[in-house]
């Protein structure tokens, strides 16, 4: 047996959840204390923390300085992209928050009103998240790499009152002018926010709108000087359950679900897991090398570090060219990292220029403890390559936009478990993880099938979605009675290891990326000369998975030039984060007798597997035509 002490916390949980998550809530400052730790017959499944009162944002930042943590960095920012670097420290930090949440105050934001956040890596995007956690208003983050038809969808779900932007993203090989995004997005939308606060950026500043937008820079000084003056800039009370933010993520349609995260729940499970599951303590430095705009940003760049009174990394840059495949290794030890979070991909992009595992070791990594990988299935190959390159721990761990924290993992904190690779962990408190039939009925070791989580989710796990408690029922709760179904496929082994082998819905992962392959057939779709298509997950050695598009044109249409323009189609809707690029043009899509596509049977094709001929085909000549298509 190991030292962990993973099975003891384990089994407490499962004997009193309440009092396991009482006991976790002592990690957080309340305003008035829970007395009730969950209520069952409140919300769609229940609530965490109903009767309590807090503030994110005095959880993140006043706390720290009221503790005498205000001289220590609480983000470091780090810019190979821009060649810049600056350090926050937590009073620095808050002194830019309470100013950002006066400016907010004084264009008519109050608690409940949606912000929209659409934002390169820089700190103000932190500091944006921040300042409406701070007056109770509902951040949502929009990831930079989507189209301004996205950014529209969800300024129409989010119906936010302002939109908070910067001139400009540095991409490695090129600027991202996000102003002519957004003004598009704003036109496309049939909900008009009351105004844009931007960001000018030296790299690329833009014109402003008069009228609409505004000058952050000229806000953020006067609000300086009021916060200077000794204005007071006070926390909200909001209640526990109240929505900090709405983050949308990719599902099976073309319309995103708005991930609702709660503010007190979602406090102590970040608290929570960042000591027991990443190991990393008060004052210790966490990196998750990430995107503001995803959930791990989310939680593992601002919130959970924070929260927790570390120092968090915000690095604008990339794995590899910026300027090289050593950029990780450096930041690793210029800033005494204890643990990387990244995605499998990013490791693989540095393997392809450093094979021999050679650049890490010209950096001091003694203060880093692990790195943990998540966002996609975590490549045995890969893995072994880090732990020989690092000779550290590696440990993959499995989680989602709606759980919000790790479902599965092993635990640095708790105590490491023997590490197997191919598998993200052991379920961690909080989540009983069954491997379910398609009836519901519990499968043996080792038998493949949905994973699912028995309900109640733990805190920090979505209540729901955005204004659509229905379509929350209907995704995630109907189909497996007393779970939430992940949409993930896979199986348990005799030890209790949890192994994801995929997704068993239309979403697939380019690099790292939660993308979803029916909203790229819609866009697909739209072109006039397409009369029918498919778009499937490929797999592909850098990116994990990347899109193909199986499309069959109306009579007369010329391939070649429709390709490019189904490419474009998808960039200009969806956004070059898609990393859509192969198209086959065929005269056939398999299917099966009632109409299906045999999507699983394409891709097979498109991967050069062999594949069993389905029953249920309608044409089997469809198989060699595009067998044919694909040797074009
Ligand atoms: N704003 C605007 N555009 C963005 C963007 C952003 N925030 N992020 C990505 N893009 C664009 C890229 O510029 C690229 O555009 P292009 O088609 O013009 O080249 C496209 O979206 C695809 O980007 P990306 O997925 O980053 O691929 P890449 O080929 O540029 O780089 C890697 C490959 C491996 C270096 C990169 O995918 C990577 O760093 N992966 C790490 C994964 C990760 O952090 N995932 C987050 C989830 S944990
Ligand atoms: P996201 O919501 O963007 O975090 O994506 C969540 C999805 O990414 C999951 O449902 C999985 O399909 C996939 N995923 C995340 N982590 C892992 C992992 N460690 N192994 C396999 N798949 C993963």
């Amino acid at each position: 047996m190991t030292g962990s002490r993973y099975a003891e916390t384990y089994a407490a949980w499962e004997r009193d959840p309440e009092n396991f998550w009482r006991e976790a809530a002592r990690g957080i400052d309340w305003l008035r204390e829970p007395e009730r730790i969950f209520d069952p017959a409140a919300g769609v499944y229940g609530r965490w923390f109903p009767d309590a009162l807090c503030n994110t944002c005095h959880n993140a930042l006043d706390r720290h300085v009221a503790n005498g943590r205000g001289a220590q960095v609480a983000i470091q920012y780090d810019s190979p992209v821009t060649g810049t670097k600056r350090a926050f420290t937590y009073a620095e930090l808050l002194r830019e928050v309470k100013a950002l949440a006066l400016t907010l105050r004084g264009f008519g934001v109050a608690k409940g009103d949606r912000v929209v956040i659409y934002m390169p890596m820089v700190p103000e995007t932190a500091v944006a998240m921040l300042a409406c956690a701070r007056i109770g208003a509902i951040h949502s983050v929009v990831f930079g790499g989507f189209a301004p038809r996205e950014l529209a969808a969800r300024i129409d779900d989010a119906q936010p009152k302002l939109i908070l932007s910067a001139s400009c993203g540095i991409e490695p090989a090129r600027r991202v002018d996000y102003k002519p995004l957004l003004d598009k997005a704003v036109e496309l939308a049939a909900h008009k926010p009351d105004a844009a606060i931007v960001l000018q950026r030296p790299q690329g500043p833009c014109d402003l709108t008069a009228g609409f937008d505004h000058d952050w820079a000229a806000l953020r000084e006067a609000a300086l000087a009021r916060i200077d003056a000794g204005e007071e800039s006070p926390c909200e009370d909001v209640l526990a359950t109240d929505p900090l933010y709405v983050l949308y993520t990719s599902g099976t349609t073309g319309k995103p679900k708005g991930v609702v995260r709660d503010n007190g729940g979602h406090m102590v499970s970040l608290h929570w897991s960042m000591e027991a599951v990443f190991g990393t303590k008060a004052g210790e430095t966490f990196w998750a090398a990430s995107d503001v705009g995803w959930v791990v940003g989310h939680s593992y760049i601002v919130y959970g570090p924070l929260l927790k009174g570390c120092t968090s990394i915000l690095f604008e840059g990339k794995p590899v060219g910026t300027p090289d495949a050593s950029t990780y290794w450096r930041v690793i030890s210029e800033n005494g990292v204890k643990v990387l979070f990244t995605a499998p991909t990013a490791i693989r992009a540095i393997r392809k220029e450093d094979g021999e595992g050679r650049l890490p070791k010209r950096f001091d990594l003694s203060r880093f403890a692990a790195l943990y990988l998540a966002g996609e299935r975590a490549d045995p190959d890969t893995i072994r390559w880090a732990e020989g390159a690092l000779d550290k721990p590696v440990i993959d761990h499995w989680w989602q936009t709606e759980t919000g924290w790790p479902v599965a993992a092993n635990p640095l904190g708790l105590g490491l478990l023997p590490v197997k690779h191919g598998s993200p962990g052991v379920a961690l408190p909080g989540y009983r993880v069954e491997i379910l039939d398609e009836g519901g009925r519990p499968l043996a070791p080792g038998e493949m099938g949905a994973i699912a989580i028995r309900l109640p989710l733990p805190p920090g796990a979505l209540p729901t979605l955005w204004n659509a408690d229905a379509r929350f029922r209907e995704s995630y709760l109907a189909a497996l009675p007393g779970y939430y179904s992940t949409s993930d496929g896979g199986f348990l082994d005799a030890d209790g290891y949890l192994y994801v082998m995929g997704r068993t819905d239309d979403v697939i992962n380019v690099a790292g990326h939660r993308l979803s392959t029916g909203e790229m057939e819609e866009a697909v779709a739209s072109h006039p000369l397409v009369a029918e298509c498919a778009v499937i997950g490929m797999r592909d050695p850098l990116k994990g998975e990347v899109p193909c598009g199986f499309v069959v044109l109306k009579n007369g249409a010329a391939p070649e030039a429709v390709e490019g323009e189904v490419v474009a189609i998808v960039r200009d809707r969806i956004g070059p984060v898609a990393a859509f690029r192969r198209v086959v043009v065929v005269d056939k899509l398999p299917k099966t007798r009632s109409g299906k596509l045999l999507r699983r049977t394409m891709k097979a094709l498109a991967e050069g597997e062999g594949f069993d001929m389905p029953a249920t085909i309608e044409d089997p000549a469809a198989i060699d035509l595009v067998r044919q298509a694909l040797a074009r």
